[in-house]
């Protein structure tokens, strides 16, 4: 397999684009020297690169391509809408009929609000609970990785340049399944907290209880519970986590799965908080989500198609089973090589990630780096393990195999040293202060 035209393309990418590209978590430091493909096109599991190289990817568009590359009837219906138009001076008939179908599939959406990007609503949710409230402060759960590009995120982030400091201090922090770390942040700043944000589920499920607790401290303290369901929405259940497991949010986020990869998010919830973004009201107008490209119409569209696959056809469950077939085969291909503990498969089914650790069993960048070199090699492009509709069977058992290889060159790394196999530097965190 060669790079040779993406290594080229590389400093042109570096020269012109901050990041060598447009999104952090896409980037160049994120996978083993001289193996980040530039992409041409993708097509159902597979993407192919500027150098002819084919890949089964994983994690496909960020978590966002839910359906696979392509997928027909998403692309049929985008471009039907296409000729159209996309964008007019007064609202188009297809935003209430994509609210419609959103409410139908998340029953707490007594209104929703679409918009581009999963930023704009989770940034959206927490202005609207701020101005509910009356209160300025934020809590978030400290072990999920992203909520926002936005400043109320990005300032209390390992990243926070740019951001005054009278802002970094607005947002507090919690600990998932950890109902007295909540308490004690309401217990510290008492009246403060406007909103609790967290996702449903990382690595770890949720105690039996942490969601109702979560919905009684919030009740007590008079915050606002906002859930992201950027990631969980349409890949746990058709109704995000909170259908899964029974969770009561006031307001949700969705996106990504949203569009099958098209731009659309959506922030939903109760009217009474949802309202204040509108006219019929007496209280102070917040200016909510109301962006040139919020309803772009084949975007919404694109998502109109996709909640209507996610409907009709098995989507949720070949997710988990297809997951369920990767967690198995990998688990069983890592305790054959010895790598068991070093390379956990952890997460549920239809999200799937993997760990890296090095001899001593700390995680590891460069062990990291050196499975992706391998997979790379076997024609695996995966930063994480997280499935899509369009993965066969026998996709999922090719990564197993190219995986089996991999975990054997992982094996003679931990006894030999890695020096020995690793041919470039280590990947680095997506969000980190410093080059
Ligand atoms: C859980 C979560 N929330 C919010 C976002 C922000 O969404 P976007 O990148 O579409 O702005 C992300 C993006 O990765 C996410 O993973």
């Amino acid at each position: 397999m060669k790079f040779d035209k993406s290594n080229q393309l590389l400093p042109r990418f570096q020269a012109l684009i901050p990041g060598a590209g447009h999104t952090y978590a896409k980037g160049e430091d994120q996978y083993p020297a001289g193996m980040a493909p530039f992409i041409v096109r993708g097509q159902g599991s597979r993407v192919f690169d500027v150098d002819g190289n084919q890949f089964i990817e994983y994690g496909s568009g960020l978590r966002s391509v839910t359906l696979g590359h392509a997928y027909a009837p998403v692309v049929a219906a985008a471009r039907a809408q296409l000729e159209l138009g996309v964008n007019f001076i007064r609202p188009a008939t297809i935003e209430l009929e994509a609210a419609e179908l959103f409410r139908e599939m998340v029953p707490s959406a007594e209104m929703v609000k679409f918009s581009k990007d999963g930023s704009d609503a989770t940034s959206g949710a927490l202005k609207l609970a701020r101005a509910h409230t009356g209160r300025d402060l934020v809590a978030i759960c400290a072990n999920h990785p992203f909520f926002s590009v936005d400043d109320w995120f990005i300032g209390a982030s390992g990243m926070p340049g740019g951001i005054p400091q009278v802002v970094r201090d607005l947002t507090v922090k919690f600990i998932y399944n950890d109902l007295a770390s909540l308490e004690a942040v309401f217990a510290q700043h008492p009246g403060q907290i406007a909103a609790v944000v967290l996702e449903a589920e990382k690595e770890t499920p949720p105690a039996p209880g942490f969601f109702d607790g979560i919905r009684a401290i919030c009740d007590r303290h008079g915050a606002v519970f906002i859930l992201d369901e950027m990631i969980t929405g349409f890949r746990w259940h058709n109704g995000g986590a909170q259908a899964r497991y029974g969770i009561r949010p006031d307001l949700s986020t969705f996106g990504k799965a949203l569009g099958n990869g098209f731009s659309v998010s959506a922030l939903a919830g109760k009217r009474e908080i949802m309202k204040l973004g509108g006219s019929d009201h007496d209280r102070e107008r917040v200016f909510l989500m109301s962006t040139t490209h919020g309803a772009e119409t084949h975007g919404l569209a694109a998502a109109i198609a996709t909640m209507n696959v996610y409907r009709k056809e098995p989507v949720i469950e070949t997710l988990w089973k297809r997951g369920e077939r990767l967690a198995t085969g990998l688990k069983k291909a890592a305790a054959a090589a010895g790598v068991v503990g070093a390379v956990p498969i952890l997460g549920p089914p239809c999200c799937l990630v993997f760990g890296s650790r090095d001899a001593a069993g700390e995680p590891s960048q460069p062990f990291r780096t050196l499975l992706m070199q391998e997979i790379i090699k076997r024609g695996i492009l995966a930063t994480s393990l997280v499935v899509n509709y369009s993965h066969s069977e026998a996709d999922i058992d090719a990564t197993i195999e190219a995986f089996a290889e991999s975990f054997v060159i992982y094996r003679r790394a931990l006894d030999e040293g890695i020096e020995k196999y690793l041919t470039g530097r280590p990947v680095k965190p997506a969000i980190r202060k410093f080059a």
